[in-house]
């Protein structure tokens, strides 16, 4: 056929292909079989419709969890391999490993599937899939610190894994055995240990997210979910001022959470929505957010941390506290952390306290409060020296302090997890 008629008649093709098709999508009576015809074609995320009596397939671990014994890996090629930053480059989040890990749940195949670490790549998700959007989803943070001994270790992985199982349950989507993934974690930092910085002041930051991945737009519990693990080289998250405090704000008019929420539940859905009130703290020149809660503005959190006061209580002594995990609250590694090794502290009072903007304002003005600080897994300790309230300035001698405890606390968790010290909190995994 000469070129220009065959041209002609791609063209009519292209235009009028439309004509073709005998089915349109919304034909009801051939629902079914369409229904069919969109799963085989469906990208690789999606599971197959089940068939009735089919033999559950023999390379599928339990429902109840995957098991690290059955991870695959496949190496990263030499080409792939990402050049290291500086430590002083790193910043928060901006540069990520050679390798990841992946682990897909579909309930059709019987769950969970076998968990792979392969090289760091872009996520294929359907446009519809539930995390993107009603946040069907939810993420963890934890660390990987290389020690004094060349050692890397792990903080409490443990209460990660937990903390994940419960924002799991509330977000309907799968549970799993946290021993298991925390070896495919430990694993993934073994094959990557050349990114954890050989610095105390920088670590590997872990973060493991679970997402729900099946292309429907039903409000439901997902069929099919992927919970992956990314690596991050980090040093500082927040900047500070001057004095190597931050100052925070205030505002009663915002809240991160509210009663029977899942304000402590580790999802995304609690974040997004602090970045408008984080930005307005920053131009009024602070650094964090102060989270208030109710008509007598008890303090709840600053930022993504949780908060501690030190103050000089009723008889005299000096008392570090926080607000009790009210459903409001995250419960941070950290935070509990604080709690347990401050407790055996016998010059400090350590409790569990609602603590108001008002309880705030008059510790200060009688010279009782001495401290005030976030803690976190990223931050670990960030002392706070302002607090911007109404058209208030409260500013706290957190920095003036000879021997603060803020500091105490933040040198305890530090030898803990570089090793200068044994403790049962560090788990050794390479
Ligand atoms: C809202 C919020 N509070 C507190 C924390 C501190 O928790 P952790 O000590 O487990 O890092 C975090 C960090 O994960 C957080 O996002």
């Amino acid at each position: 056929m000469p070129l220009r008629r065959s041209k002609v008649l791609v063209k009519w093709i292209f235009e009028n292909q439309h004509k073709f098709q005998t089915v349109r999508c919304c034909s009801s009576s051939l629902r079914y079989k369409e229904q069919l015809e969109e799963t085989s074609a469906a990208p690789e995320l999606v599971a197959p419709a089940p068939t009735p009596n089919a033999k559950p397939r023999p390379d599928l671990t339990p429902e109840i969890s995957f098991k690290y014994d059955d991870l695959r890996v496949s190496l990263a090629a030499p080409y792939q391999l990402q050049p290291k930053p500086e430590v002083e480059e790193l910043g928060f989040g901006r540069y990520f490993t050679d390798h990841m890990l992946k682990i897909y749940y579909h309930r059709a195949l019987g769950g969970w599937q076998k968990p792979e670490i392969m090289p760091f790549e872009n996520l294929s998700i359907h446009p519809a899939a539930k995390a993107l959007h009603y946040a069907v989803q939810l993420f963890e943070g934890l660390k990987a610190y290389r020690g004094r001994d060349d050692k890397i270790r792990l903080f409490r992985p443990e209460l990660n894994m937990e903390r994940m199982n419960l924002a799991a349950q509330r977000s309907g989507l799968p549970m799993f055995d946290g021993d298991e993934l925390v070896k495919c974690i430990s694993r993934l930092v073994q094959i990557d240990q050349e990114w954890v910085p050989h610095s105390e002041t920088s670590t590997l930051y872990i973060r493991p997210t679970l997402i729900g991945v099946d292309p429907t737009f039903g409000i439901q519990a997902p069929d099919s979910a992927l919970l992956f693990a990314v690596l991050s080289p980090v040093s500082a998250y927040y900047k500070k001022s001057r004095d190597g405090a931050v100052s925070i704000f205030a505002d009663p008019n915002v809240v991160r959470a509210f009663p029977g929420g899942a304000g402590n539940r580790k999802v995304g859905s609690n974040y997004g929505p602090t970045i408008e009130a984080t930005s307005r703290a920053e131009k009024l020149g602070h650094q964090q957010v102060l989270w208030l809660f109710g008509p007598n503005h008890e303090l709840t959190e600053v930022g993504a941390m949780n908060i501690f006061i030190v103050y000089i209580n009723e008889h005299g002594d000096k008392q570090l506290a926080t607000p009790p995990l009210n459903g409001l609250i995250l419960p941070g590694v950290t935070r509990r952390s604080i709690l347990e090794l401050a407790s055996q502290w016998e010059d400090l009072t350590v409790k569990e306290e609602v603590i108001t903007m008002n309880n705030l304002i008059e510790l200060n003005k009688q010279g009782r409060l001495l401290e005030m600080f976030g803690a976190g897994t990223a931050v670990v300790i960030s002392p706070i020296s302002r607090v911007g309230f109404l058209d208030m300035d409260v500013n706290i001698p957190t920095m003036k302090q000879p021997a603060p405890v803020y500091q105490r606390v933040k040198d305890t968790l530090l030898a803990i997890q570089y090793g200068h010290i044994e403790h049962p909190y560090a788990r050794i995994i390479s």
